[in-house]
Formats: C-alpha cells, structure tokens, sequence
C-alpha cells in the first residue's frame, strides 16, 4: 500500500527494526501504542497523546489469536485494514506495523509471559489464558519496536495494571502512560466490540456507564462500604436483564484486589454480557466522587 504522505507500513520485522532504528538514529524519542485494529477515536486518543509527547508514532496493528479462549470471538473480531489506515495517516503516525500471525507466533514457539496475582482477578478467571497472551505479544511488540515509551488506555484498566508490572518486574526502560476511557456522547466506552450490539444491546449497554456512575455519586456522597456500592452496581446492572453478569467489583488501581472500607482512591470495575458481546468498563473514584 502507498500513501502521499511520509507515514510508512511495515508487515515483518526486520523492516521495523531498520524504520524505527532510522528514527532514533536521527533523535526521535520512539512511541508505542499497540491496538488490534479497527480503530476508533479511543485508539485515536493514545496516538494524540504520543503526538503531543512529539514522539515518533508507531501503531502496531495485529488481531492477537493467543488472547482469545476457545469460542471467543477471534474470528469475527472486526477487520478494517483500509480504514484503520486511513485514519493513521490522518492522525499523524509515523509508521504502522501489522505482522502476520505467521510471522509473530513461529511454529514451536514455546515460551510465554505469564504476570501471576494481577491476572487472577476480574477478567482473569473468566477469559483463562487472556492475559497470558495480552502479556507474551506485548512483550513481543516491545522486543520489536523498542519504544521508549508506550501508551494503554485505562478502558483496559486491568491490562494496564499488569503491563505497568510486566515492564517493573522485567526492568524495561519504557514509560507506560495510561490514557483516560473515550465515550460516547452518552458515556458508553467506545469499543471495537461496541459494532456486535443490535440498536436494543445497544441501549441496554449503558447500564454499565449507569452502575460506574451510581458508585461514584455513593462514594462522593460519603459511603465507605465497598459492599453496599457494588450491591447498588449490581442492581442496576441486572434491571437491564444482561445475559450474565461476570462481575461487579471494587479493588484497589494497582494490586487489583477487592477493598472493603473506601479510605483511598478506588477502581470500580464490571463485565456484563448484553446478547453475544462481552463489555467491559470502569472508573477510578477518588473520595470525593471525582474520577474518570
Ligand atoms: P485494543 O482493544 O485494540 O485496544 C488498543 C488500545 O486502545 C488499548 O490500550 C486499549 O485500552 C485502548 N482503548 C480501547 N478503547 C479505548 C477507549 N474507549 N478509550 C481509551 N483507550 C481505549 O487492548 C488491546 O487492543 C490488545 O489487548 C493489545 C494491547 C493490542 C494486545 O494485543
């Protein structure tokens, strides 16, 4: 593919290593933001944020199949190659890589990331093997392209946690800046997987946004039991008739595990199925109610 202006695409690594070596060569500080494609103004958002650092912006575009369980939706997970690259070009990056999986996951490869405790939590025990394979291709992708910084949205609050530990306890030289959730006028976090809602899963979906912001209105009108919050959650939650709720929770931003007084800035946290699409959303709550 060609584009007019300089953004360049790469699709196996050496050609990355030798871009992003050029880059640096010539005094670029190297910026990451790892998506899986079919872009939205969320994904948009951590490239602003990498532009605004005046970094050298390479967006790594790759449906990651070892993060998907058995009957998830890797197959039908949304594709747009043309569109995504457009909207690159249009934002400003420098260069997008986007490996085959071929290329990525050699035959016999054999090692893995595995980040213990933090993935054990919230999404953990229902996608097994998800973080796993969030934490071994991100690894991979910092191995590749060698940013020195990289940018996670905090939609993913529970992946950002435990990227934040992967590069502390593997001692990589990279900044993690987390970015805040981008909504929908109507406060539904935007999603890749937001496009599987009919117009009634739509609708019914903002009773995520709905529960997040019961709990920061309780928190900031003085309540301290995490116990009462989250039961308030879940009421509002199920009024909707979700087809499963696979959690409602307050846990502590970095260790992610369940608080039970609210004596410092919380992550109140939910995963709701609406028809086949899982959704995810949370919001950091300090005490006085303020958050996002
Ligand atoms: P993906 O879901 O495509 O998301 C890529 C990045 O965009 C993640 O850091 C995610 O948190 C961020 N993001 C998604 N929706 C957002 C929103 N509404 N506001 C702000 N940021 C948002 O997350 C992944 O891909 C993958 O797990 C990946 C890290 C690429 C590894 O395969």
């Amino acid at each position: 593919m060609r584009f007019n202006s300089s953004m360049k695409v790469t699709r196996d690594i050496p050609s990355t290593r030798t871009t992003v070596a050029d880059a640096r060569r010539s005094g670029q500080r190297i910026g990451l933001v790892p998506t899986m494609g079919a872009l939205h103004a969320g994904h948009l958002s951590l490239v602003e944020a990498a532009r605004r650092d005046g970094a050298f912006v390479v967006v790594s575009i790759f449906v990651n199949p070892t993060q998907f369980g058995p009957g998830e939706d890797y197959e039908r997970y949304p594709r747009d190659t043309a569109g995504d690259l457009r909207q690159c070009e249009a934002a400003g990056v420098a260069l997008v890589f986007m490996p085959a999986v071929a290329d990525m996951y050699r035959p016999e490869a054999a090692t893995t990331v595995h980040v213990a405790r933090l993935t054990e939590t919230l999404c953990g025990p229902c996608r097994p093997g998800h973080f796993d394979g969030v934490a071994t291709v991100v690894a991979k992708l910092f191995n590749i392209v060698q940013p020195d910084v990289a940018y996670f949205g905090q939609k993913d609050a529970q992946q950002l946690a435990v990227i934040r530990r992967m590069v502390r306890d593997l001692d990589w030289p990279i900044e993690i800046v987390g970015c805040p959730t981008v909504r929908e006028p109507d406060g539904l976090a935007m999603s890749s997987r937001n496009a599987y809602l009919s117009p009634d899963e739509r609708r019914r979906a903002l009773v995520l946004i709905r529960a997040l912001r019961d709990a920061r209105g309780r928190i900031a009108g003085g309540e301290r039991r995490a116990r009462v919050v989250v039961e308030h959650m879940r009421r509002i939650v199920e009024e909707s008739r979700p087809e499963h709720v696979d959690y409602v929770a307050i846990v502590d931003p970095d260790n992610l595990q369940p608080v039970e007084q609210i004596e410092r800035p919380v992550l109140a946290a939910l995963a709701v199925r609406i028809g086949r699409t899982r959704l995810i959303d949370n919001l950091l709550i300090d005490l006085a109610g303020d958050g996002a």
